[in-house]
């Protein structure tokens, strides 16, 4: 049987940590996996932009000693309204594996029914589980061991957030999401972790409370105001999300040895500030590199 990357709710903690133990393998030997996807094909699909995504997913299938082939948003016939199944039917003929990144969380489900071949999830309105995924791999670098930690997502309860309280559930995280009204997470996430946080006696805190919520975090994360697809609603997000920028008043109050993420872009002096960013508690350039380790292993796994 086929298997997809979608949502990290649908592996095992253990699949899961077999996948970071695979990527931290992969990162330490590259060359011991240069023929583990010897002559297979990765299809990316990319109807948002990326630089991260595409790039590291490009060149972990060369590294793997595969390729990947590049679509873009007007590449298909998709654009001129040929159907997910078809496309997954035919893609599947071809290809090896699936890559895409879209809006709709519901096309990569659609896509994933009709292909024959695994589809990896890289990035949807609702999730972006190959970025939580790479920002846990790289907790456990930083902090040798994960169970027990404490992560504050401050900002837009978005995609990067919902794959977060996932992979934290997974990993045995404590998550404080900390969001003013209108930007909390969906209750359709929360509801997906809720019995896994429950059987762990893992703390998912919502709160609307910036200094209550980064207290004690080993971990203050922040992503975007205003995502892909959200550029219209931008001038009214800066506003009602102003008072959420993590700054070096916020880093102060979880504490001298809490690290700084961001699944990137970034955008200085509104979600962050350089001096956090920039600053020594900073790790998000380790994230950024992590991603093409994970999702090389994430690859392998699925596609071998
Ligand atoms: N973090 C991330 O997915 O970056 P890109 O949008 O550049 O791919
Ligand atoms: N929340 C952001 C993440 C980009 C990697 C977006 O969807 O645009």
């Amino acid at each position: 049987m086929k298997k997809d990357f979608i949502a990290l709710t649908d592996f095992s903690s253990d699949e899961l940590t077999g996948m970071l133990d695979l990527a931290d393998r992969i990162k330490q030997s590259p060359q011991e996996f240069d023929s583990a996807l010897k002559g297979k094909t990765l299809g990316m699909i990319f109807n948002k932009k990326s630089t991260r995504t595409r790039i590291s997913f490009q060149v972990g299938m060369f590294q793997l000693g595969g390729m990947g082939l590049f679509l873009g948003p007007e590449d298909l016939q998709l654009a001129r309204g040929e159907t997910i199944s078809d496309t997954g039917k035919v893609l599947s003929r071809f290809l090896d594996g699936i890559m895409i990144r879209t809006f709709s969380h519901s096309d990569v489900l659609d896509l994933a029914k009709y292909a024959t071949v695994p589809v990896i999830n890289g990035l949807t309105d609702f999730n972006h589980p190959c970025q939580a995924l790479a920002d846990i791999m790289t907790l456990r670098e930083k902090f040798g061991t994960l169970e027990g930690l404490k992560l504050a997502y401050v900002g837009d309860s978005n995609n990067v957030a919902v794959s977060l309280l996932f992979a934290c559930v997974k990993f045995g995280l404590h998550i404080s999401l900390v969001s003013p009204k209108g930007y909390t997470i969906t209750k359709e996430a929360l509801e997906m972790s809720r019995e896994e946080a429950g059987s762990k006696n893992l703390n998912v805190v919502l709160t609307e409370n910036v200094q209550e919520g980064v207290s004690g975090a080993d971990v203050v994360y922040t992503d975007v105001w205003a995502s892909m697809g959200q550029e219209e609603e931008r001038q009214q997000r800066l506003k009602d999300l102003a008072a959420y920028s993590i700054n070096d008043q916020v880093m102060r109050w979880a504490g001298p040895k809490a690290v700084f993420m961001h699944c990137l872009p970034a955008h200085r002096s509104e979600e962050v500030s350089s001096s956090v960013i920039d600053g020594p508690g900073s790790i998000v350039f380790d994230q950024a590199e992590n991603r093409l380790h994970l999702q090389k292993a994430v690859m392998v796994s699925l596609m071998q």
